[in-house]
C-alpha cells in the first residue's frame, strides 16, 4: 500500500487520539509491510482472524511436521519469527482449528527456547479458537508444539482405494480461505504475509510437495525441506504426500502426479510454458522461478487452487483434448492477480477473484484464440446472471459483507465473473492498450503486498480515471463495486459458434433435424456445453433416448459435459443415467461438479432418496468443505 503523506499526517493523528481514548487491544487500524499504521474510519480489518499483527506480526513460519496416516494426524512444531514495536508488551494472538496445543515455548535468539505461558480461546464455528501466547520483553522466536486433528477442515486423508495407483495412502491441504489455521497454528490473515520454510517427515516410499522452492530429484527417502522466501499470505500454504511422480514440461514448468495419470497430465498441459509467456508479455514478470501443476486424485474439492510455484488440480480437467486449460489459465493467473497482489480481507476476494478471472480470459484468448474466449465468457456471464437472478442483494455486492459467516460462502460468480466483466467495461471504455499498461503498472506498484477495495479505488482513480476525465465519466465504478447486479452497461460477451450451436439445437427441437443429422463432429466442449443449457428444463422419454443413443452422453468421459447431461438426466427422471449418477458421484469429489447434482436430485421426494442413498457410499470419500456443503443440501442427520 503506498500512502499519501496527507493521509499518513492525518493517520498518526488519528491513531494518537484513538490510542488515547480507546482500549489499544481493538483493532481500528491496519500496519502496512512497512510498519506504518493506518486508520480505517470504515475498516474494521479482518473479521476472519483473531490475530493482532498491529501489536505483534508474525515474519516466517518454520515448520517442522510428520505426517502420520495411522492417526490421519500431522504433528511437531511450528516457529514462528516475531516482529514487535519497540514498546508494549502485547502476547501473540493466533488463528487455530481443532489443533491439540501440546506446548509453547519462546526464544530471544532463536536457539535457547524455554516454556511460556499459552491459553488455548473457546472455539467458534466459523473462526476456530484463539491462541494466546505470552511473550517475554526480548523474544523474538515463538515455537509451538501441536498435532492436528483427523477432522481437520484443510486437511483431506485419502485411503489408498481413492487414489489412481491404489496401493498408497495420500494426504492434501487446502488453506483457503480460512483453513491454514487447521494444520498451522498462524496469523489466519491474508493481510499477513510470510516467508516459509518446512522440513515434512513422510513414509519413506512417498513423496511430500509443497507451495514453495523444492528439488524434484530429490530421493525418496521420507525426509523433504521446503522453502518460500516470497512473503505470502497464510491461505497460499499447502502439502501433499503420495504416490507423487514428477515430468518436465518446459524450462520452467513441469507437473507432479501420480505414476498412472503423469503422461495424460503432461499432454493435456503441454501449452504451460506458453501460457507462462503469453502473461509475462501483458503483465510483467512471472516472480516465482518456477510453475509447476499437482495433480490431485478426484477427491480435491474445488477445481484448481493456486498454490504458489505448485497449482493444486482436479483431476476432471483432463478431458484429453487440452479443453477444459483454462483453469490452468486461472491458476497461472493468479501469479500476478492474488498471490502477488493480494486482498487484505476475504471482504476484497474479487481483487483476487475477478481480476484473475479476467486475465484467465486473456490468456485463453492469446493461447486458443478469440472465439474460445468468446465462448467461455458467454458461458460465464449465463452463471453469473442464473445466480443474481436468486441472490439476496448483498450477495451481489462486490465488496460483499462476510461479517457471522464463513468466507466460503463469499465463493460465488459474483466476485469472478461480476469482477471479471468489471474490468472487461474497463478495457472496453479505455482501450486495451491503456488498460493493459494499467494492469502492468498495478501489478509491479502493489507486488508482494495484501490490499483492500479501497487501495485499488484509489490507485485507479489516480492512474486511469483522471488520466481520461471523459472516458472516466462513462465508468460506474460505484454501481460495479457497491451495489447490487450488473450495471446496465456491463460487456455483453457474444460467440459466433455458440449461434450456429442454438441453430442446430432449435432445428433439432422443432423435429427438423434428428439427432444423428446434427452437425457436432468438430464441436469442443464449451459447444457441448452451451448446446446442453440451451434445451428447455423438460425433454421428452423419446428426446432423451435419441439424444443418448447419438451422442452417447451418458458415456462421455468429459466430466464437465457429464455433469451438465446427468442434470438433464435427473431433471427428467431418465433411468438409463442413473448408474452412471451414482459412478459419478461416488468418484469425484469436486463441489462445482456434485453440488448442484445433489441439489437437482432433492427437489424431488424420490430424488432426495436417491440422493442419501449414493451420498451415503459417497460421504466418507468427499473432503470436509465437501461434506458439509452436501451435509447441508440433502439434510444429513446423524
Ligand atoms: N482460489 C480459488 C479457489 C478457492 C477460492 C478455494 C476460495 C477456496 C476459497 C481458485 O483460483 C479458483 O478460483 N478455482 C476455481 C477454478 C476457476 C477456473 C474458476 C475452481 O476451483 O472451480
Ligand atoms: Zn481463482
Amino acid at each position: 500500500m503506498k500512502l499519501q503523506p496527507a493521509l499518513i499526517c492525518f493517520a498518526i493523528s488519528f491513531c494518537l487520539f484513538a490510542m488515547a481514548c480507546q482500549d489499544s487491544s481493538k483493532d481500528t487500524s491496519r500496519k502496512t509491510q512497512s510498519n506504518i499504521v493506518i486508520a480505517k474510519l470504515d475498516d474494521p480489518g479482518d473479521v476472519h482472524s483473531y490475530a493482532n499483527p498491529e501489536q505483534v506480526r508474525v515474519r516466517h513460519v518454520d515448520l517442522d511436521l510428520e505426517v502420520l496416516f495411522d492417526r490421519k494426524v500431522l504433528k511437531g512444531t511450528s516457529t514462528l519469527t516475531l516482529d514487535r514495536p519497540p514498546t508494549g508488551n502485547h502476547p501473540l494472538k493466533l488463528d487455530t482449528r481443532d489443533l491439540k496445543i501440546n506446548k509453547a515455548e519462546s526464544s530471544n535468539d532463536g536457539t535457547n527456547f524455554t516454556p511460556t505461558q499459552f491459553k488455548l480461546g473457546e472455539a467458534d464455528k466459523i473462526l476456530g479458537a484463539p491462541l494466546v501466547i505470552q511473550l517475554p520483553a526480548q523474544a523474538t522466536k515463538v515455537r509451538v508444539e501441536y498435532e492436528t486433528s483427523p477432522k481437520a477442515s484443510g486437511v483431506q486423508w485419502l485411503e489408498p482405494a481413492q487414489t489412481a495407483g491404489k496401493s498408497h495412502p495420500y494426504v492434501f491441504t487446502q488453506s483457503q480461505a480460512i483453513h491454514a489455521r487447521s494444520w498451522i497454528p498462524l496469523q489466519d490473515s491474508p493481510g499477513v504475509r510470510v516467508t516459509y520454510a518446512a522440513r515434512i517427515r513422510t513414509p519413506k516410499e512417498l513423496r511430500a510437495v509443497m507451495s514453495a522452492e523444492q528439488d524434484p530429484n530429490a530421493p525418496r527417502n521420507g525426509d523433504y525441506r521446503f522453502n518460500m522466501p516470497q512473503p505470502i499470505p497464510p491461505y497460499l500454504i499447502a502439502l501433499a504426500a503420495g504416490d507423487i511422480a514428477f515430468k518436465q514440461l518446459g524450462t520452467r514448468a513441469g507437473v507432479y502426479t501420480e505414476p498412472a495419470m503423469l503422461e495424460k497430465a503432461a499432454r493435456e498441459f503441454e501449452d504451460t510454458e506458453k501460457m507462462i509467456q503469453a502473461t509475462e508479455k501483458l503483465y510483467g514478470p512471472y516472480r516465482w522461478g518456477r510453475y509447476d501443476i499437482l495433480v490431485l486424485p478426484p477427491s480435491f474439492p474445488i477445481g484448481g487452487m493456486e498454490n504458489p510455484r505448485l497449482t493444486f488440480a482436479t483431476p476432471t480437467i483432463l478431458a484429453g483434448d487440452k479443453s477444459l486449460v483454462s483453469l490452468i489459465a486461472h491458476e497461472l493467473a493468479h501469479s500476478w492477480s492474488g498471490n502477488l497482489v493480494t486482498n487484505a480481507t476475504w471482504r476484497d476476494f474479487w481483487l483476487n477473484e475477478g481480476f484473475t478471472t479476467y486475465l484467465e480470459r486473456r490468456i485463453t484468448e492469446e493461447i486458443y484464440g478469440r472465439p474460445r474466449e468468446e465462448m467461455e465468457a458467454v458461458l460465464a456471464k449465463q452463471a453469473v446472471e442464473k445466480e443474481l437472478a436468486e441472490f439476496d442483494d448483498r450477495d451481489e455486492i462486490l465488496h460483499i459483507d462476510l461479517t457471522g459467516r464463513d468466507p466460503d460462502e463469499g465463493v460465488t460468480q459474483v466476485p469472478y465473473e461480476k469482477g471479471a466483466l468489471f474490468l472487461r467495461s474497463l478495457e472496453e471504455t479505455f482501450g486495451r492498450e491503456r488498460f493493459d499498461q494499467f494492469l502492468k503498472g498495478y501489478f509491479d506498484h502493489f507486488a508482494f503486498q495484501s490490499i483492500t477495495t479501497a487501495d485499488f479505488v484509489a490507485y485507479l482513480k489516480k492512474n486511469l480515471l483522471d488520466a481520461n476525465p471523459q472516458l472516466a465519466a462513462r465508468v460506474t465504478v460505484d454501481d460495479w463495486i457497491y451495489k447490487p447486479g450488473l450495471p446496465a452497461s456491463a460487456p455483453q460477451p457474444k460467440s459466433d459458434a455458440f449461434a450456429i450451436v442454438e441453430q442446430q439445437a432449435t432445428g433439432w427441437l422443432q423435429d427438423k433435424t434428428p439427432a444423428t443429422k446434427l452437425q457436432t463432429k468438430n464441436w469442443s466442449t464449451q459447444e457441448w456445453l452451451h448446446f446442453l443449457r440451451f434445451l428447455p428444463e423438460q425433454l421428452s422419454p423419446r428426446q432423451m433416448q435419441e439424444l443418448d443413443r447419438a451422442f452417447k452422453l451418458t458415456k462421455t468421459g468429459n466430466a464437465e459435459i457429464a455433469h451438465q447431461w446427468l442434470l438433464i438426466a435427473i431433471r427428467n427422471k431418465y433411468e438409463p443415467a442413473y448408474p452412471r449418477l451414482e459412478e459419478y458421484l461416488t468418484s469425484i469429489g469436486r463441489q462445482k461438479l456434485i453440488k448442484p447434482l445433489y441439489e437437482e436430485l432433492v427437489k424431488t421426494p424420490e430424488g432426495r432418496d436417491r440422493a442419501l442413498q449414493i451420498y451415503r457410499k459417497a460421504r466418507a470419500g468427499y473432503h470436509p468443505i465437501a461434506v458439509t456443503a452436501v451435509d447441508k443440501i440433502v439434510k444429513w442427520e446423524f
